[in-house]
């Protein structure tokens, strides 16, 4: 997709009104410090319009980014950070769930997984709930620069197996150092903004 016109439309935390939008929305989750809003940047093809961080729980809000007036990229706060509050947490927990569960627009989530491990309680936990919502989650296997070569086929079995994946669910690894996999992700997003 060619990005003539972005903005970063809503921020919605966790007391706010969710937005209703017109136009599709494709959903970004995973846990803290994935790289969710490294993957929104590479996206549109922006160093930093997403704010990302090295330490864990960057973002805090629902962020909603217009591209070209078509879609919005959704970046969701991240799970599992264990310096958060239980309180804060459990809000974020309800945050996400009212957006995943209330949304008439989102067409696609994306669940992005660190490849460097095996997928967490957590991550499984996010899966099978994302799944009980209706979604079907492409995932996306994250900070593919930093394995060896000889690594990436272990490692993409150990997220399938570790999730217990739907039999012909994609798994996209994906680089935001490189940018290996932005290709193939931007056609699924286009692809997933009609169903
Ligand atoms: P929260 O907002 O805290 O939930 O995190 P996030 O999922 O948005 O992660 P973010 O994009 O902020 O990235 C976290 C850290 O990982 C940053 O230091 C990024 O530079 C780094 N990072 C993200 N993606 C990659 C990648 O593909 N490769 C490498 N080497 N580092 C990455
Ligand atoms: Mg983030």
């Amino acid at each position: 997709m060619v990005i003539k016109n972005l903005e970063l439309e809503t921020v919605c935390g966790i007391t706010s009104k969710l937005p209703d939008n017109e136009l599709p929305e494709i959903a970004f989750a995973g846990k803290s410090n994935v790289g969710k809003s490294s993957l929104i940047n590479a996206l549109m093809n922006r160093k930093s319009f997403a704010r990302t961080s090295a330490t864990p729980g960057k973002t805090q809000t629902i962020n909603f980014y217009n591209i070209n007036k078509e879609l919005y990229l959704v970046d969701l706060p991240g799970y599992g950070y264990a310096k958060v509050s239980p309180k804060e947490k459990e809000q974020w927990g309800k945050l996400i769930e009212r957006y995943l569960h209330g949304s008439k627009q989102l067409r696609a989530v994306f669940l992005l997984i660190d490849m460097r491990h095996a997928p967490s309680a957590n991550d499984k936990m996010m899966y099978d709930w994302v799944v009980s919502q209706g979604y079907n989650p492409i995932i996306i296997a994250t900070k593919l620069d930093k394995l060896k070569r000889s690594q990436i086929q272990k490692n993409v079995k150990i997220v399938k197996d570790g999730l217990g994946l739907i039999p012909g669910t994609k798994v996209i690894p994906f680089s935001a150092v490189t940018k290996q996999g932005r290709d193939e992700i931007w056609k699924l997003v286009e692809e997933n903004l009609l169903g």
